[in-house]
């Protein structure tokens, strides 16, 4: 049997393109054994009630040890949940998990970290470092699914580690491991496990810098939560982000930093990645952005060259590119900035995305900054999205990005009218603009 990666369309016959979405090399290996036992799970008899009679139940949650990691899970690990935590090889995925193992033991719980790609050698070496030391920790090297699993059911720990999903195997099927079929029959296996014994179990997945390999997105409808492990390797703080989670939010963000001694949680990480800002240097702007329920204040630099030949360079990295575009016509329209000429570089410092329309204005006025060679008070922070005729509009949450803002000892701040709050934040002048031409009075006029 194979089963469509993408639209979990099924076929006795092995196509390149699947027939049903028109995905090409979707197509995976599935065994007859295993649909149907994922079929008879389903079909337990389901009873009536009517709605009041459901019982209200709070997901008991367990925290990790490490904050950050709980933050991102929703509050902590769910009783029997499969969390998959995805990332390229060498972020930090086996550091974090290991850690998140020994706080655990620490706590006095026994937890169980199985080692698929590490020798046990490799692994204290790596834990020595990390200060491990948990008689709690009960650590396996091993790679057959059901070796594991056994392991599991006679030491019965809180919580189990497996480091990773491509490195184990299944016995009974024939491709090799880390192949589609086998990462997900093995990750359906731990689902199950998972969920009779009501054991949370957490699964290291690699993936690649364009996110493919026979990995975590095939896994992904298969485990409750999907965690991604991002950040640059040539910084040392590292961005911890929900993509699916059956029991939580999707948008908050854990930051950690890579140290000599492991990953540190970074609780202020404004702080953090404004520390190499230059103040008063044309092009940059301070963007009071929000992740989740967490207030950040970020860089954002923008560079609008000379006037060029030929067809002008667009480079964005860390927001969207097709809002810079939006925002660069707008700028040319409504104040007659001339940028068709001209190459345009927009970057987020410390490889940080942010997606929200909230961060235009920052942009907008960061390409203004650096096209009049101009530079914006280093005190003033900036939120607001720009519409299509100039107009600054209202953005979620100003309440906890002005309080950020003040908090960073930042003095001024432009908004949209709309949705400011009620009472004024102490030491923070207020400015706000109803258009993009009067934020740039605000900007530039003092
Ligand atoms: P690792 O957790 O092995 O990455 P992954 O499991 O995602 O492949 O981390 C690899 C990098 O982290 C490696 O380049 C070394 C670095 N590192 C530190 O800087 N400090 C440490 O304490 C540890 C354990 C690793
Ligand atoms: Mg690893």
């Amino acid at each position: 049997m194979y089963v469509c990666i993408e639209c979990e369309h099924r076929t006795r016959k092995w196509f390149g393109r699947c027939p049903e979405c028109g995905t090409w090399d979707s197509l995976a290996e599935r065994s007859e054994v295993s649909m149907a036992r994922r079929g008879s799970a389903a079909g337990a008899k389901a009873t009536l009630c009517t709605y009041p009679e459901i019982e209200v139940s709070d997901q008991p949650r367990t925290s990790t040890g490490i904050g950050e990691l709980d933050r991102v899970l929703g509050g902590g690990l769910v009783q029997g949940a499969v969390v998959l935590l995805g990332g390229e090889p060498g972020i930090g995925k086996s550091t974090l998990l290991l850690q998140a193992a020994s706080a655990g033991a620490d706590s006095g719980r026994e937890v169980l970290y199985v080692s698929g790609e590490e020798s046990l050698a490799q692994l204290r070496s790596r834990g020595d470092r990390l200060g491990v030391r948990s008689p709690k920790l009960l650590v396996a090297a091993e790679t057959d699914v059901d070796g594991i699993l056994e392991l599991a059911a006679s030491a019965k720990p809180t919580l189990v580690v497996v480091d990773s999903i491509q490195a184990v195997r299944c016995s009974g099927l024939d491709s090799v491991p880390g192949s589609v079929s086998q990462v997900r029959e093995a990750a359906s296996r731990f689902v199950a496990w998972a969920k009779s014994s009501a054991t949370p179990v957490l699964l290291v997945g690699h993936v690649t810098k364009d996110g493919a390999l026979a990995g975590p997105r095939v896994l992904e409808h298969v485990v409750d939560t999907v965690i991604q492990f991002e950040g640059d390797r040539h910084h040392d703080h590292r961005l911890l982000r929900a993509k699916k989670n059956r029991f939580g939010p999707t948008d908050e963000l854990g930051v950690f930093a890579m140290t000599e001694t492991g990953l540190v949680e970074v609780t202020d990480p404004s702080r953090l990645l404004l520390a190499e800002r230059s103040e008063g240097a044309p092009g940059s702007a301070v963007l009071a952005a929000v992740e989740g329920t967490r207030p950040l204040l970020v860089e954002i630099q923008a560079l609008a060259g000379e006037p060029v030949q030929g067809s002008p360079r667009r480079t964005v990295l860390g927001v969207d590119s097709n809002r810079v575009a939006l925002i660069l016509a707008v700028l040319q329209r409504r104040i007659g900035l001339e940028l068709a000429s001209r190459d345009v570089f927009v970057n987020v410092t410390g490889g940080l995305s942010i997606q929200e329309p909230a961060a235009d204005l920052a942009v907008a006025l960061a390409v203004v900054s650096s096209a009049m060679q101009k530079a914006l008070s280093p005190r003033l922070v900036l939120a607001g999205e720009i519409g299509l005729t100039g107009e600054i509009r209202a953005v979620s949450r100003m309440e906890s990005r002005l309080r950020e803002t003040r908090r960073l000892g930042f003095e001024k701040a432009i908004t949209p009218v709309a949705g400011l709050p009620t009472s004024a934040v102490e030491g923070l002048e207020l400015s706000p603009a109803r258009d993009l031409d009067e934020a740039l009075r605000h900007c530039f006029e003092d």
